[in-house]
């Protein structure tokens, strides 16, 4: 028997630079998807393939955060007293339990490898999750679940996989395939962001893994990787040096870079159409806008 997956780490003290000035007062994972923020699809995605604990690694200005899965009971009243039970349904999702979420404080952005790190000795012995909340996949089975699923399986560490254009692979963390099981692959080598032709394959690692503590031992020697970063892709990389399994899974599920700006607004467009009360209105504009701008070209 496997030990189950119940611990999750969610690195939130990048710089967000991508996103200022907005990101100069509100941190990147507030920012909402329709009604809400990334942090919320992260949550919910961890806790239906069965987190029970979440540590979220923060950093300076990110206060926003920890506010938003407090308990909130003046506008809990409010909101009971005008008998707006769809929306007290709505901060539920919010709360988490007393002793279930732990903040821990990233002092330099140093790196992915490095904010997990920093969560360590909350993980002690035993396998945990990393969710990107800025990684957003609609999928009708969560990422994390399928992840968890294809685990129980394989055991050892695992990262979610995505095939991407040639031209984008100096974006990813890039998989070196050993063997191509189709929903599954082993992973014999991983290199990050690779210039275009010259990656080992198309699987790109995108932000959703299960690692074991090895991965947070190997994270000790605090080796610089690319662009100066503790990176995490190198930390699991040594897994395979070892001799250890590394694999990849094939998820199934579109997903979107809501760190990158258009990715952000495809998110915001295919939630905003995914939803019966928008969905009308939002077609109607779109083809709207799509006509004005053809008949102008
Ligand atoms: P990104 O590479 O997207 O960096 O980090 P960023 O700082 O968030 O955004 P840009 O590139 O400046 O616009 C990927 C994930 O890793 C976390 C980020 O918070 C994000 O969830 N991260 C990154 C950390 O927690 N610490 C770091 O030192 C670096």
């Amino acid at each position: 028997m496997r030990n189950k997956v119940t611990k999750a780490i969610f690195p939130v003290a990048g710089l967000g630079t991508r996103f200022l000035p907005a990101t100069k007062s509100v941190p990147k994972e507030i920012m909402t998807l329709v009604d809400r923020p990334l942090i919320q699809y992260a949550i919910d995605e961890a806790r239906a393939a069965g987190i029970k604990e979440f540590i979220f690694v923060t950093s300076r200005g990110k206060g926003a955060l920890e506010d938003y899965f407090d308990h909130s009971p003046q506008l809990e009243a409010e909101l009971r007293k005008k008998g707006k039970d769809d929306l007290l349904e709505a901060l539920k999702s919010t709360n988490m339990e007393s002793g279930a979420i732990a903040y821990i404080r990233q002092h330099r952005a140093l790196g992915l490898g490095h904010a997990v790190w920093c969560a360590r000795r909350l993980i002690a012995n035993e396998p945990f999750a990393v969710i990107l909340p800025d990684d957003v996949i609609a999928a009708e089975t969560p990422c994390l679940q399928q992840m968890v699923e294809a685990y129980e399986e394989t055991g050892g560490s695992m990262v979610a996989a995505m095939e991407v254009p040639v031209a984008q692979t100096s974006s990813y963390g890039m998989l070196d395939v050993a063997e191509d099981h189709g929903r599954i692959v082993n992973v014999q080598g991983m290199v990050e962001k690779p210039a275009a032709g010259e990656a080992p394959s198309n699987l790109a690692v995108i932000g959703r893994y299960i690692l074991t503590p090895d991965v947070l031992r190997n994270l000790n020697k605090m080796k610089q990787g690319a662009g100066g970063e503790i990176q995490l892709t190198d930390a699991i990389a040594q897994e395979i040096e070892d001799g250890r399994p590394v694999h990849g899974v094939r998820f199934t599920g579109q997903r979107f870079d809501c760190g990158s700006k258009a990715g952000f607004l495809q998110a915001t467009v295919a939630f905003g159409l995914a939803r019966d009360d928008l969905r009308d209105a939002l077609q109607d504009f779109l083809k709207e806008i799509m006509h004005v701008d053809q008949a102008a070209q």
